[in-house]
């Protein structure tokens, strides 16, 4: 286990045992007194729709004197196999804290606009409340939204916060902006000396990967039938763009803030590998199914150790099967087989990927 991911749990499981309070916010920008917010169920006449597939909250969307809210509630008894999905909401909270207090600050507001607002925020009453905000998940991408989510990202790895799950689930988009809302996994951690929120241990975790990873190639799978590869090819091509751009503004502030040398030739290397990629059709290719397949590795072993797959890990699965049994060579050259995966000759690869889809299959979640 990680040093610093250990003392970062101790610490949360040690605060949640106490009796210190968070309190994010102001009590009266409540629509209702904190402890009636507090009580408050499904059977309440403030409650539009519930959301209830959250493991350890869940979220009300409310109208109270016309106004919309949302009101996240930690469950009585958490439905968690792990210390981070048990300690997530206090995480949240303390997240929130931090955000709020960049959000209020009127020299940083604006990098964290598409973050929600905390109306206000308890944790021993154990809710957090936000307004309401009316869109839907992200389903499509462009630039701007590329844009968007990675200049969020650069703020808050700025501000020494590094955000580990960027789902679909965890995006809503209004037709114009992103909104981010969710922050049960993510880590402080210190950008100038460390890749991310595990230290130096795990290189390959960064934000433009956790995007890729949570998210895009997701995405790209679930509608591989429907889109041609050049289709494909496009939006990978105008994420890195936008990824491009942004990981050479954080060099620059990285090399400003006297990063150590590590961390400033991990972010070169990072960005040489791409702008490599972005200069001819093939290297992009090539990079494409590298990345595609190191993400749906990335994404399985997160499913399987949380024993929470679903329908689209059976179906990543499918695909690290088809790739390690096509383009296996491709793939070591280019990188691709990261962890234990590295050691693996091809028929041991394909083998682990067939046994995981055994317990995929028996890890669906209900
Ligand atoms: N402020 C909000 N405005 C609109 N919808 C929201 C808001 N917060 C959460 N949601 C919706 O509720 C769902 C669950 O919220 P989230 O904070 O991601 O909880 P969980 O920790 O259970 O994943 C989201 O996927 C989103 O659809
Ligand atoms: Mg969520």
């Amino acid at each position: 286990m990680n040093a610093l991911v250990e003392q970062r749990q101790q610490a949360q499981l040690h605060f949640q045992q106490g009796e210190q309070n968070i309190i994010v916010g102001d009590a009266a920008a409540c629509p209702l007194p904190p402890e009636q917010l507090a009580a408050l169920d499904a059977d309440s006449p403030y409650v539009v729709e519930v959301f209830e597939g959250g493991l350890t909250a869940v979220v009300y969307h409310l109208c109270i004197n016309g106004r919309h809210y949302n009101l996240k509630k930690r469950r009585a008894q958490a439905l968690v196999h792990n210390v981070d999905g048990e300690t997530s909401f206090l995480n949240e909270v303390q997240r929130r804290r931090d955000i709020q207090a960049l959000k209020d600050k009127p020299s940083t507001a604006k990098a964290y606009q598409h973050i929600v607002t905390t109306l206000y925020a308890n944790y021993r009453l154990g809710f957090m409340l936000s307004p309401w905000i009316e869109g839907k998940p992200l389903c499509s991408f462009s630039r701007e939204i590329f844009r968007q989510i990675f200049d969020t990202q650069f703020a808050l790895e700025q501000a020494g916060l590094m955000e580990w799950d960027l789902s679909p689930g965890n995006i809503i988009y209004d037709g114009r902006q992103i909104h981010l809302f969710d922050f049960g996994y993510m880590y402080p951690y210190d950008p100038l000396e460390h890749f991310n929120s595990d230290g130096l241990a795990a290189p390959d975790f960064h934000a433009v990967e956790r995007l890729e990873t949570r998210n895009v190639f997701g995405y790209l799978l679930r509608y591989q039938d429907v889109m041609t590869a050049a289709d494909q090819l496009a939006i990978y091509r105008e994420l890195k763009e936008a990824a491009l751009d942004v990981y050479t503004q954080k060099l620059i502030w990285l090399k400003q803030n006297y990063a150590q040398p590590a961390i400033i030739q991990w972010q070169t290397e990072i960005i040489e590998r791409w702008e490599y990629a972005l200069d001819n059709e093939r290297s992009l290719k090539n990079l494409f199914i590298a990345e595609s397949f190191r993400s749906h590795c990335l994404d399985i072993a997160d499913d399987i150790s949380g024993k929470s797959c679903t329908p689209m890990t059976l179906k990543r699965i499918d695909k690290v099967i088809t790739m390690a049994a096509t383009v296996y060579l491709q793939l070591q050259n280019n990188g691709a087989l990261l962890f234990d995966n590295a050691e693996l000759e091809q028929v041991d690869l394909i083998k682990k990927y067939q046994d995981y889809r055994q317990l995929a299959a028996q890890y669906q979640q209900k």
